[in-house]
């Protein structure tokens, strides 16, 4: 049923019927109210992408992060196992850790002194004699989420009752094995993070990631900054090969080079970017042996595809892109630089060329990311005008057609990965 947005309805509307197939009211956009629901419904709901196992190298390491608006640290225990805690004392209420990562042994907290291990159990009171018979130490550790990993990225959930992660990703997975194929054969590993905030809501970054359309309006300085090549290797507008499908769950996924979908299927035939001729001869100093120079360097931009799981985390041609919902609109954007964790001679090659190719689009001063930045801003500032005006995502409705997987599909330009993002938001929406 087709429900129509008017000035008069708009503010009376459940924030489900603001979801349509083809059209989406500015509202969600805007309004604060669906925004509390957001965090409750989906952030506090779903599996929350929170850190890649190369951040928490070793027993006692640790990194903060949020899901939703909950600070929560991740940790690593002396037997190995991950845990996502609530950074919050159970005392008082004082955060516990204000440090991005690091190494620990436990968390004590600063105001009485609580202290807790790597797992959350509370090990310590100062002066315990006043809580003889008030209560047991086992009823006071740390609030922990649910946590579980697919080939080291970690996710976690307040649902306890959550569907299991690898049932949530469902054929995402297929994907993401597909992404870590670009280490070559090592696994990959994260190597720092640019992070920077927007005036505008969550969701015109999640669709951004699955927008192939701006691609050669937005970032034609960038295409125009770079070598021969890597334009024509990105010039995916016209090329039929170039498809985006609808993974389930909210899920997408959407290439734009579709020569290097599987990196192993490599029919010998695609040059290496004579750019990399210096990268290829270090490799080879460095005791490479050819097939494996060849892999490392044709994954040098990543796999061409962006995978966009929903909601919070993209696997985008060669790194992390993470979103963190601050308010109705604001939003905290991250993107994690991917190396190899290989022996130095190959793996210090790859990270100098990686950061660099990551620096000219990601970066401050890169050509990308500047760009998006400014279209995700005016997004925020058109939609206050007329909340009961829609923002349209039916590119290529009438072309979906279903892949022999049974995956919606159309073109990479179309608008089918917002179109199933959104169909997850009102069904999560839409519960309670
Ligand atoms: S608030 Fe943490 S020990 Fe008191
Ligand atoms: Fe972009």
């Amino acid at each position: 049923m087709t429900i129509d947005f008017t000035p008069a309805t708009i503010h009376q509307l459940e924030p489900s019927d603001l979801v349509q197939e083809d059209r989406v009211a500015a509202r969600v956009y805007t309004d604060p109210e669906i925004f509390e629901r957001e965090m409750t419904q989906i952030f506090e709901k779903t599996w929350i992408w929170v850190a890649h196992e190369s951040e928490l190298p070793k027993p006692g390491s640790f990194k903060s992060t949020y899901v939703g608006r909950n600070s929560v640290i991740v940790t690593r225990d002396r037997k190995g196992a991950i845990h996502t805690l609530v950074n919050r004392c159970r005392h008082r209420g004082a955060s516990l850790c204000e440090k991005p990562r690091g190494e620990a042994n436990g968390f004590t907290c600063p105001y009485h002194a609580w202290s807790y291990g790597l797992d959350g159990r509370l090990r310590g009171i100062p002066y315990p004699d006043g809580y003889e018979g008030v209560m047991s130490k086992d009823e006071m550790g740390l609030h922990k989420l649910r946590t579980e990993s697919y080939r080291g990225l970690i996710f976690a959930t307040f649902d306890q009752d959550a569907e299991p992660l690898e049932e949530f990703l469902g054929d995402v997975r297929l994907w993401a094995d597909r992404f870590f194929k670009q280490g070559g054969g090592y696994p990959l590993k994260v190597l720092g993070t640019h992070r920077f905030r927007f005036r505008g809501n969550w969701k015109i970054q999640l669709e951004n990631t699955t927008d192939g359309y701006h691609f050669p309006i937005v970032h034609r300085s960038w295409m125009s900054s770079v070598d021969g090549e890597t334009a024509d290797m990105l010039s995916f507008m016209t090329d039929p090969a170039s498809t985006c499908h609808d993974l389930g769950n909210g899920h997408s996924v959407m290439h734009m080079v579709p020569a290097h979908i599987d990196l192993d299927a490599d029919d010998g035939s695609e040059p290496l970017q004579p750019r990399f001729d210096g990268l290829v001869a270090e490799l080879r100093e460095g005791g490479a042996d050819d097939a494996q120079i060849r892999k490392l360097v044709r994954a040098m931009h990543g796999t061409g595809s962006n995978l966009n799981l929903f909601p919070n985390v993209g696997l985008s041609s060669a790194f992390f892109r993470v979103l963190r919902p601050v308010s109705v609109d604001e939003t905290i954007i991250e993107h994690v630089a991917l190396g190899v964790d290989a022996p130095e001679e190959i793996a210090g090659p790859i990270r100098r060329e990686r950061l660099r190719i990551h620096e000219h689009f990601q970066g401050p001063f890169g050509f990308g990311t500047p760009d998006d930045a400014e279209g995700w801003d005016r997004v925020q500032r058109g939609a206050q005008a007329c909340p009961e005006m829609p923002i349209m995502v039916n590119r290529g409705l009438k072309r979906e057609a279903d892949a022999p997987e049974g995956w919606a599909t159309s073109h990479s330009t179309d608008e089918t990965g917002m179109r199933a993002a959104y169909r997850m938001w009102k069904k999560m929406m839409s519960n309670g």
